[in-house]
């Protein structure tokens, strides 16, 4: 399991030596688990099980039958979807003894097809693929399929199909062309679909899912992110001693500061909040960041100004991946630099949440890196505290809800995600003083703009881009060469997948005016239209 061991627990709390190895508690409530075979929507469906009042974890196809009957209240697995073809050799399989588990188990796409191919059914490459929305012909009586009606869209995405279900199967439903789309054998408590019921496409998916989990598998909690609140602070109270202090940095984002409420709520005056001045922040940011935390009753408050040390750290620096390792290392030895200073610090909080953990690579064997996240990837080795990181199993919007009961101030809850190398990542190349005053003036006129508009609550990031290549313009009678920027917007569920935002182009004229009016140096103004994939929200 993703370098952990089989057999380990996995948690919130992690002992960070000489590498990442975590040492985790899984929550302790009915879950069920997710097999990650490295597909696009995998986390999809961890969350729309969660949606569902469901607590979900993903995990690697490698884990053992015996690990998943070592966890408490596992009510259900789900096989997920995956890239590959069942038959070729490197497919990802599963340890056989899952199948036997008397857990409910339901397969999705490749999922599914690897259950039919492992208890004796025939899977083939299809001549006639059947991609996007298909339709569906419910074919036998189904508790899968109960209070659904009897033809409806669904969304498939793989060429392979199911020639012969395994014996003790049923189809319980085809597509429009003849093929199998569902197949059950109730008695093993095995479903196997071969479509996206989490994919919004699916028509009646989330019933699909709701019909699995609460009918079949009998879930019986509710889960919400609140309820873990309790559990997170007796956590951390019995692992963080009575003399024991805590050292947490806070970025001014949702995360940061979530994680060091907690703590605060949990072990109050042996919290110590360090606040780093990276030099990468937002025009007004370090204010609002101090004025929140003084809102917050948060005691021990120890502000760095080291943008002087980063930017000077960062000169000449074009790679984005040698940026994030360059501010992520600073930013350790600075905390070191504070805990040596406090005595009795043993632990470093961190707010860290599922997808940073998830995008470095730390989930799922089929997951390829795709950016590291500095809270993630950049810890140096020799890292002598132990991690805490209370927000490692939740999504973004249920860290707002914990949020919210935690009483954090609207202005940060509802603030846009913002990376933790701050403005290096959206600055294409090196990152010099012109760039970032650049950023932050642009960035503020969107800002201002977009809320003027009443948009801001209505996307999940918009952010300007200060990239490194230049066009000529014309500012009063001379030509003079300037900058091009980019204008990101885009919606999301959880920076998983977005979208680009349709802007108005009235909007987008007036913003883009005013950044040329406003911005001497900047000349041309861009949207960008890529949605992810294939582009990542950030830049760089
Ligand atoms: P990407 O660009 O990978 O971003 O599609 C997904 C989400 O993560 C945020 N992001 C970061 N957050 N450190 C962070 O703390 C980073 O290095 C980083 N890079 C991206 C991004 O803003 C988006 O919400």
């Amino acid at each position: 399991m993703d370098g952990r061991g089989a057999g380990q627990k996995i948690g919130f709390i992690g002992l960070c030596t000489t590498n990442l190895s975590r040492n985790r508690n899984m929550y302790s409530g009915e879950k069920v688990i997710i097999i990650d075979f490295g597909g696009q929507y995998t986390h999809l469906i961890a969350r729309r099980c969660r949606e569902l009042g469901v607590y979900s974890e993903i995990v690697s196809n490698e884990i053992k039958a015996i690990d998943i009957q070592s966890l408490e209240n596992v009510k259900a697995i789900i096989f997920s979807g995956g890239p590959k073809s069942v038959y070729q050799d490197d497919a990802p399989s599963i340890d056989l003894d899952l199948l036997q588990l008397n857990i409910p188990l339901l397969g999705i796409c490749y999922g599914h097809q690897l259950i039919a191919k492992l208890m004796g059914g025939e899977v083939k490459r299809s001549e006639k693929a059947e991609y996007g929305r298909v339709l569906i012909r419910i074919k036998a009586r189904s508790k899968l399929f109960q209070d659904l009606p009897e033809s409806f869209r669904v969304w498939m995405s793989h060429g392979d199909i199911i020639e012969k279900p395994p014996p003790g199967f049923t189809i319980t439903s085809e597509t429009h062309n003849g093929f199998i789309a569902s197949i059950e054998n109730d008695q093993q408590k095995i479903y196997s679909i071969q479509f996206h019921p989490e994919v919004k496409h699916t028509e009646n998916g989330l019933l699909i899912l709701k019909n699995f989990l609460r009918n079949i598998a009998g879930f019986k909690d509710v889960w919400k992110p609140m309820n873990r609140i309790e559990e997170m602070m007796k956590e951390i109270n019995s692992i963080v001693g009575p003399e024991d202090k805590v050292i947490c940095g806070v970025s001014g984002g949702i995360d940061s500061i979530t994680t060091a409420t907690i703590l605060n709520k949990a072990i109050g005056n042996r919290l110590h909040v360090v606040f780093i001045d990276h030099g990468l922040l937002r025009k007004g940011e370090v204010e609002e960041v101090l004025n929140t935390l003084k809102n917050l009753n948060i005691q021990n408050v120890h502000f760095i100004d080291a943008s002087n040390l980063f930017l000077s750290k960062l000169k000449g620096v074009h790679d984005p991946e040698q940026k994030r390792k360059i501010i992520g290392e600073i930013f350790i030895r600075l905390f070191e630099d504070v805990a040596r200073k406090i005595s009795g610090v043993k632990f470093l909080a961190q707010g860290t949440i599922y997808p940073d953990r998830v995008e470095s690579g730390a989930t799922g064997r089929g997951t390829d890196l795709i950016k590291s996240h500095h809270n993630v990837a950049g810890l140096p080795s020799g890292l002598k505290l132990v991690l805490i990181e209370p927000l490692r199993d939740l999504y973004k919007d249920e860290v707002r809800e914990v949020a919210v009961q935690l009483g954090v101030p609207a202005s940060i809850v509802e603030r846009h995600p913002f990376p933790g190398p701050g403005l290096a990542v959206r600055i294409i190349g090196e990152v010099t003083p012109e760039k970032l005053r650049i950023c932050r003036d642009a960035n503020a006129i969107l800002e201002e703009e977009i809320r003027k508009a009443n948009l801001y609550d209505k996307v999940w990031q918009a952010f300007v881009v200060v990239t490194d290549s230049k066009w000529i313009g014309v500012k009063g009678d001379a030509r003079k060469e300037g900058y091009i920027v980019v204008i990101r917007m885009v919606t999301s569920e959880d920076a998983m997948t977005a979208d680009w935002y349709p802007l108005n182009p009235d909007l987008l004229d007036l913003i883009s005016r005013r950044i040329t009016n406003e911005i001497d140096e900047v000349v041309m103004v861009t949207y960008a239209v890529t949605s992810k994939p294939p582009a990542t929200i950030e830049p760089c």
